[in-house]
């Protein structure tokens, strides 16, 4: 018998599961009830009132056995611990650093980094800053400035490489407020705030050379490298041949350091790192470490926090796994585009964003579309985004409110957490909320503070 070779469009979850957490069912009358409970903001909602939560990608996901073996086996001494030695090897190997000071998360190797090296009155620039990584260049007195280029702007627009930096925005930059005034330049892979899209290799080759014609140290933020690495791998020409690790190699090689949230592509819960090549820095930046999150062999971690990420890095590169991840973001995505639903394409590496502005228009953006939509979709099915707008980026630092370049509401999708039935599920809600969209009405809002306000403001919505 000679069987023809079968090959199949449909990718499959590339694990099985072995262990389950049951999520619960609301009715749309308690989860009204539990929205206004919360001031209208999905952040001060129990999770166990969500179905399918999407807030965040952050923290969020499954860890494999072979991170759990590790962790059991985790070494918990204060100074010199084998876990750290195994995470330092994980991170060397991967990113070429010289220098690695583990963290509790992202944003305390973006406090250490800030704090050691910018000053009042510097620019920082970035393609586009993460709010947090915002909100520490403006705690230390410097200006935070995003030079994506315009295509990342353009909801629908299809550039294969939708995050990268504008060169000649840079340069200008440079000219205009003197490379003295720069302390750093960074870069965001995958570019979260602009969609989750991909920067290029050549991109970053070209604006590290840029740096460091002007003598400016070049830092990748580096939460979602491995999703980076697949989409230079499918979308950028001579790397089809490459592994994402080598890929991510080569990323690292044009930088002089990194920020990492190892909640990402570190595939654990809690963790991260800074990682650099200078002697000098890394010896500044150990002294704030030990004030603020530890002996330089645990930073913010436990042991067994580093074994988990030491397997996980290594992990979030494997082929089958990124495919699948890739593929169940593209999938939504597809669903929804089908249905005319307007949303970010290319759909990026850990999302899918809606276009408010778009699907709300009759909302103005200082009566937060994108916030409405996402209270839509907790009402109608139960499933909680957030939403990337004017609450979370419209607040100056002088206490005015500018509308944000885009009101979109991102779906993050945790890794290795839901099936595909569950992404069907999620297409039939947002299509239903969005066949309804001209019921939904705008927010105000009522209480909150200045800093990173859309972690706490209770809001109301407006009548008609
Ligand atoms: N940089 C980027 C690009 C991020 O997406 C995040 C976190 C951080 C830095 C900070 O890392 O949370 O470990 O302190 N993003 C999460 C999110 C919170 O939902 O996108 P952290």
């Amino acid at each position: 018998m000679r069987l023809k070779e079968f090959s199949t469009d449909t990718i499959i979850e590339p694990f099985r599961i072995r262990s389950v957490e049951p999520i619960r069912f609301t009715t749309t009358s308690e989860r009204k009830k539990l929205l206004a409970e919360a001031g209208y903001n999905p952040f001060l909602l129990k999770a166990r009132d969500v179905l399918i939560d999407l807030l965040t990608d952050s923290g969020t996901g499954a860890m494999s056995s072979q991170q759990w073996s590790g962790m059991l086996a985790s070494d918990e001494s204060y100074a010199g611990s084998s876990s750290f030695y195994n995470l330092e090897s994980a991170v060397c190997d991967i990113t070429g650093f010289k220098h690695v000071i583990p963290t509790h998360q992202g944003r305390a190797a973006e406090n250490i980094l800030f704090t050691t090296i910018a000053n009042k009155g510097d620019v920082i620039p970035s393609n586009t800053h993460f709010d947090t990584t915002r909100a520490h260049v403006e705690h230390a007195g410097a200006e935070a400035r995003d030079l994506v280029i315009d295509e990342g702007h353009q909801p629908q627009n299809q550039h294969p490489f939708k995050g990268n930096m504008d060169l000649d925005k840079l340069r200008d930059t440079i000219l205009e407020v003197g490379a003295q005034n720069i302390p750093v330049i960074m870069i965001t892979i995958t570019n979260n705030s602009g969609g989750g899209q991909p920067v290029s290799m050549e991109n970053i080759r070209l604006v590290s050379e840029i740096a460091h014609e002007h003598n400016i140290p070049f830092f990748i933020d580096a939460c979602r490298f491995a999703e980076n690495a697949w989409f230079i791998k499918m979308r950028e020409e001579d790397y089809a041949h490459m592994t994402p690790l080598e890929i991510a190699r080569q990323m690292f090689s044009y930088a002089d350091g990194c920020t990492m949230s190892a909640k990402k592509d570190g595939m654990a819960n809690i963790g991260g790192f800074l990682a650099m090549n200078s002697d000098e820095l890394a010896s500044n930046c150990r002294n704030l470490e030990i004030l603020t999150e530890g002996f330089p062999t645990y930073g913010g971690m436990a042991g067994y926090d580093m074994e988990a990420v030491a397997r996980g890095l290594y992990e979030a590169l494997n082929e089958d796994y990124l495919r699948y991840r890739i593929r169940s973001i593209a999938y939504l995505g597809e669903k929804l585009i089908g249905a005319g639903v307007p949303i970010v394409q290319p759909t990026g590496g850990h999302a899918v964003y809606l276009d408010a502005k778009e699907i709300l228009s009759h909302i103005p953006p200082k009566q937060y579309p994108a916030w409405s939509l996402n209270n839509a979709l907790y009402l109608l099915g139960g499933v909680r985004g957030v939403e990337i707008g004017t609450v979370m980026f419209g607040m100056q630092p002088d206490g005015t409110e500018k509308p944000a370049s885009m009101e979109l509401v991102r779906l993050a999708f945790p890794r290795r957490v839901y099936t595909q039935s569950h992404v069907d599920y999620l297409s039939e809600v947002i299509i239903a909320t969005y066949e309804q969209r001209k019921r939904l009405v705008g927010y105000r809002i009522v209480e909150g503070s200045n800093v990173l306000r859309h972690f706490s403001a209770k809001l109301e919505p407006l009548s008609r």
